[in-house]
């Protein structure tokens, strides 16, 4: 296929340029954004009367031809092609002749491409919301069943206090939920279309940009012409949206996996979702959550190189800003993956109670509540949290615990200790007083969970 720029040209380029200069091998899945942005332009330049309104309409419905042949197969992308916009006019100049010509006026590759990447960005936003949105949902639902289950709360992962895992699962859910957010604003910033920004300068001819950005759906046009065939800056802070979202699946994984092992057992993930070892049988792998956590490093990766890429090119178009997409695709391609492994190995986990509750039993995770309940008998917090943690060590040193230790022993140490201590550090009722919003008390996680089902409908 013959490059769009032959005219000043006497030789071909050379084998290896040409396979170096092409993007065509990454750039080909953004067809459909090609031809129909070609479409809406074709459409401009007929009703502007920049191109005869009838030369126009053919260009539209040979274009919509092309489209329906490459989805259907009938037509394959040549892959010698130097992109997909060379390639897709190259197909309708050889179908229209003349007529095909005349698509490519008061355009640039320039703004073209940087019209295909937003829209086909746009369409990834959403694909990846929706499916955030299903995790989120399954760790509501997750959260619904498991509102009572007691588990120790951690910090330092050290045990700390009482919490459920509904409590737990939500907290994730908060994360996502401001992933989705983040998502969406970053659209908003993408949604202005660039078309009509020309190599670099605008253009000469009276075209209507509004209408173009009507017809694709896009909330308004770039104010300035360098700008709009230059930024990538949507594809850095959705780079960056992304790199947040792997940090969140990357954590929850790391959860998963110790929570697995037998040094927890906290949770058992289902058979379609673990792997085995060639070597020792006993073995169950929590590989799906390990490889999730592996890849938010490319993930950061495809970051870094935008922001490389970027940081240092003159204005307007260079070519450096090619590599933007391989980029932005393999982020958006690895976050996608995750996700349709990562929600159904959710969904499907037993999570095991009895062991949490059990671990929840061992570490001293109501000895705040110890401490409150000498506050509510009016001793000074700084007091109260002295004398529990007297008790705390000499439940160590008799192997005891703090619901096991004989009432004398607290009164040796605290003479305001009386029997009702025994209910104030039940983990169920530490669990139940924490009503505050936010908080793990069952009123409190069905409010999150109400208010998270909320925000993603
Ligand atoms: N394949 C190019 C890219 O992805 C398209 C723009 C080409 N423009 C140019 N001036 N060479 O950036």
């Amino acid at each position: 296929m013959p490059q769009l720029w032959k005219g000043r040209f006497k030789k071909e380029l050379a084998k290896e340029t040409n396979d170096f200069n092409s993007s065509i091998s990454f750039d080909s899945r953004m067809f459909e954004e090609d031809i129909k942005g070609s479409i809406a332009h074709a459409t401009m330049l007929g009703a502007t009367g920049i191109i005869d309104k009838c030369e126009s309409d053919k260009i539209c419905a040979e274009l919509s031809v092309i489209l329906d042949e490459i989805k259907s197969g009938k037509l394959s992308i040549d892959m010698d092609a130097e992109d997909i916009h060379t390639f897709i006019e190259g197909e309708l100049t050889s179908r229209l002749g003349q007529t095909g010509k005349r698509l490519h006026t008061a355009r640039s590759r320039n703004d073209q491409v940087a019209l295909d990447i937003r829209m086909t960005l746009k369409n990834e936003i959403d694909e990846i919301s929706e499916k955030l949105k299903a995790l989120v949902l399954v760790l509501c639902d997750k959260a619904e069943e498991y509102k009572g289950a007691i588990m120790p709360g951690y910090t330092h992962l050290q045990r700390a206090q009482p919490i459920t895992f509904g409590h737990h699962m939500m907290a994730y859910a908060s994360m996502l939920l401001r992933d989705i957010d983040r998502l969406n604003d970053c659209k908003k910033r993408m949604n202005v279309l660039p078309l009509g920004s020309g190599a670099l300068a605008g253009t000469t001819y009276p075209l209507d940009r509004n209408m173009v950005a009507d017809l694709l759906g896009f909330d308004g046009v770039s104010a300035n012409s360098l700008d709009g065939v230059s930024d990538r800056d949507f594809c850095i802070e959705l780079a960056s949206a992304l790199s947040l979202v792997m940090v969140h699946l990357s954590r929850f994984s790391e959860e998963i996996i110790m929570w697995c092992s037998w040094e927890f057992k906290f949770v058992e993930l289902d058979d379609a979702f673990s792997t085995g070892s060639s070597i020792m049988p006993q073995k169950k792998n929590p590989d799906i959550a390990e490889l999730v956590r592996g890849k938010s490093g490319r993930v950061f990766g495809d970051l870094t190189t935008l922001l490389t890429v970027m940081k240092g090119i003159a204005l307007a178009y260079n070519k450096d800003m090619q590599e933007d997409k391989e980029a932005i695709f393999d982020a958006v391609d690895t976050v996608k993956m995750c996700l349709n492994a990562f929600t159904p190995m959710i969904e499907t986990m037993t999570v095991l109670t009895d062991n949490m509750r059990a671990a929840a039993a061992k570490g001293f995770i109501n000895a705040t509540d110890c401490a409150d309940y000498l506050v509510g008998k009016g001793l000074p917090f700084r007091d109260a949290y002295k004398a529990t943690g007297e008790l705390v060590a000499l439940c160590i040193d008799k192997g005891l615990t703090l619901e096991t230790l004989p009432l004398e022993e607290y009164k040796a140490v605290c003479d305001l200790f009386d029997d009702e201590v025994y209910t104030a550090i039940n983990l169920e009722k530490c669990v139940a007083d924490r009503l505050v919003e936010g908080g793990p008390s069952t009123q409190s996680v069905e409010k999150q969970i109400k208010l998270a089902k909320q925000a993603v409908e």
